[in-house]
């Protein structure tokens, strides 16, 4: 799929504190005249957001929970990112693969092959826009998959991730998981950035809030996709 779109994700363990970050980033390209889809993962549309529910509140075996967030993440990517890319839109989307790799490939220990063939198919880039409603062939054997331009990673150990969500609200299936579940989510994501070094920037999220947002505003910035004065 060739577009003229900006796709940005934003990863991080639970509790490095990305949301505020991502709402700032949007006002930022919204204040230099460009559209904003701002978007989350899984969820984004009414069918991925009732997966989300269930991935988040249901018990099931990390395969079943990979399957549902592909599933979520398929009708995503077809309804509302690609899309948006193909109208030149800036797509800011909270989560997206890397996490999957992350929580479900070194969190839950689920197989990173079958993960990646996953990816492939969920996120090949030809025939998405064709039709939604599933009336159109898929062509499996397409190699290039959408996937974002840039992914901020929001590094935290876990244990200030811990203190941070400690007592800040009910906790889902994966914030009420101990303290080990999210070293090795962590593991995961340096593991990833490290084999994606060029698209996943590295942001150090144990600073003061509003040093990691100018860290933010310099990645976009250096891209060439922002102003340098540019505010929140
Ligand atoms: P999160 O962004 O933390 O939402 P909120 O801030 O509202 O809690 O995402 C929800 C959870 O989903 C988070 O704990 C990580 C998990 N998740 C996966 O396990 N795999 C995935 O592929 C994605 C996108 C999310």
């Amino acid at each position: 799929m060739s577009h003229h779109g900006l796709f940005i994700s934003f990863e991080g363990i639970d509790g490095a504190g990305k949301s505020t970050h991502i709402d700032s980033l949007a006002n930022a390209f919204r204040s230099e005249g460009q559209v904003v889809t701002l978007t989350r993962e899984p969820g984004g549309t009414f069918l991925a957001e009732k997966l989300r529910s269930l991935v988040l509140e249901q018990a099931m075996d990390p395969l079943t929970e990979s399957l549902l967030i592909f599933a979520a993440r398929r009708d995503h990517v077809v309804r509302v990112i690609a899309p948006a890319l193909l109208r030149g839109e800036v797509v800011l989307c909270d989560r997206f693969s890397d996490a999957t790799f992350a929580y479900q490939g070194a969190g839950r220990g689920f197989d990173l092959d079958v993960l990646a063939t996953l990816e492939r198919w969920v996120q090949a880039d030809e025939g998405l826009l064709g039709d939604p409603a599933g009336n159109q062939p898929m062509k499996p054997e397409v190699e290039t998959v959408i996937e974002p331009d840039l992914t901020i990673w929001f590094d935290l150990p876990p244990e200030d991730a811990a203190l941070r969500l400690a007592g800040s609200r009910i906790p889902d299936r994966f914030e009420s998981q101990p303290v080990e579940f999210f070293r090795r989510v962590a593991q995961g994501y340096a593991e990833r950035q490290r084999d994606h070094v060029e698209r996943i920037a590295q942001i150090d999220a144990s600073q003061a809030r509003d040093v990691v947002w100018q860290c933010v505003l310099q990645t976009v910035v250096e891209k060439g996709w922002l102003q340098a004065t540019a505010q929140s």
